[in-house]
């Protein structure tokens, strides 16, 4: 088994995490949420969206949040930003990196973004050209690579197509994201293989939820195949609003334990890391869902 040394998490916390809170967040907390990730060694971290905040009002401090973080040197801040309105509130803030993000799934497409794959690719095409041409990173996000919550399971071909249609318009990278945590190793393994068509290996990330317990498995698979590039959440916080009952990506947390115990290098502290994972939870008012994080916080505050 050839597995890579290196993995870069991208800390998907203070987005895809808490977008999902029905209950306020202050920007304050969000704010400290980033600082403790970054002092914990997360080199990427995914801030805000710069969506309507009709439709997810828990993103609405996205310009606040985004000028309350001290930056650390070397971290990438990204954020979402579904059409040109979004990414032109977005370039006041100076992210590092902009994710647009698709769907494999016409339904969910609509539900998400409120219009088809295709529309989705004539909206993304602008904000694209202009990041590239601002110097910022753009990287696409296929949401139900894997399985749909209105539409069941999802070809390869489906995700092959999308990832087709994110090289033509420019995105430089993409991740395969099992929305609602469905899918199993040989189904993720046929999702990124049909990204492969499209993507080097180089550009491809797995975001994957953790609804049947799955994600680790999933990694796994993901990194026998050489992918090195993971999003997970803090504590496991998240879902996303248009897919019900899904619940938090993979804690990040529990991701680096598995990665450290195989010997690969994250440059994450996880001591920090479960540390940031608590004051979250606890702002929140509920235990972790970092199971590994939860156990050696636990057994750090027995000894
Ligand atoms: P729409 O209603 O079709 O947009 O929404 P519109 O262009 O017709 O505009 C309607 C109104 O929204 C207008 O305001 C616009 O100004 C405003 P009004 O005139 O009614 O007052 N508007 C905006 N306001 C702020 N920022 C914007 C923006 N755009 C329009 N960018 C839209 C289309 C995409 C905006 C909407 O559907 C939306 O915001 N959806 C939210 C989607 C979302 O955030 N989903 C969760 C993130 S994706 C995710 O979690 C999946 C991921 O984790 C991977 C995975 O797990 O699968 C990434
Ligand atoms: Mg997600």
């Amino acid at each position: 088994m050839s597995i890579p040394a290196k993995v870069k998490v991208v800390e998907v916390g203070p987005r895809d995490g808490l977008q999902n809170e029905a209950q306020s967040v202050p920007a304050a907390v969000k704010i400290e949420l980033v600082q403790r990730l970054q002092a914990a060694g997360l080199t990427d971290i995914e801030v805000t969206s710069f969506v309507s905040p009709k439709w997810v009002p828990q993103m609405a401090d996205n310009a606040e949040v985004m000028a309350g973080i001290s930056r650390k040197p070397g971290v990438r801040y990204s954020v979402l930003t579904p059409n040109l309105k979004g990414f032109e509130a977005a370039l006041l803030t100076r992210p590092d990196e902009i994710v647009v993000f698709g769907a494999a799934s016409e339904a969910f497409s609509q539900k998400n973004i409120n219009c088809s794959i295709a529309q989705s690719i004539e909206r993304f095409a602008p904000v694209v050209a202009a990041a590239r041409a601002a110097g910022i990173h753009v990287r696409g996000s296929m949401s139900c690579s894997v399985g749909c919550p209105y539409e069941g399971e999802i070809a390869p071909a489906r995700v092959g197509y999308l990832a087709g249609l994110m090289k033509s318009i420019g995105v430089q990278h993409v991740g395969v994201a099992d929305t609602i945590g469905v899918g199993t190793p040989l189904k993720v393994q046929r999702a990124v293989q049909a990204t492969l068509e499209h993507f080097e290996l180089d550009d491809i990330s797995g975001h994957f939820h953790d609804t049947y317990g799955q994600a680790l498995a999933n990694t796994l698979m993901c990194l026998q195949m050489g992918v090195w590039q993971f999003d997970a959440s803090v504590a496991g916080l998240g879902g996303c609003p248009y897919a019900k009952g899904a619940t938090g990506n993979v804690a990040t947390e529990d991701l680096v334990y598995m990665l450290h115990g195989m010997g690969i290098d994250t440059g994450i502290k996880l001591d920090q890391l479960i540390d940031a994972g608590q004051f979250i939870s606890n702002f929140l008012g509920r235990p972790t869902q970092a199971r590994a994080g939860k156990a050696l916080f636990d057994k750090r505050s027995a000894s």
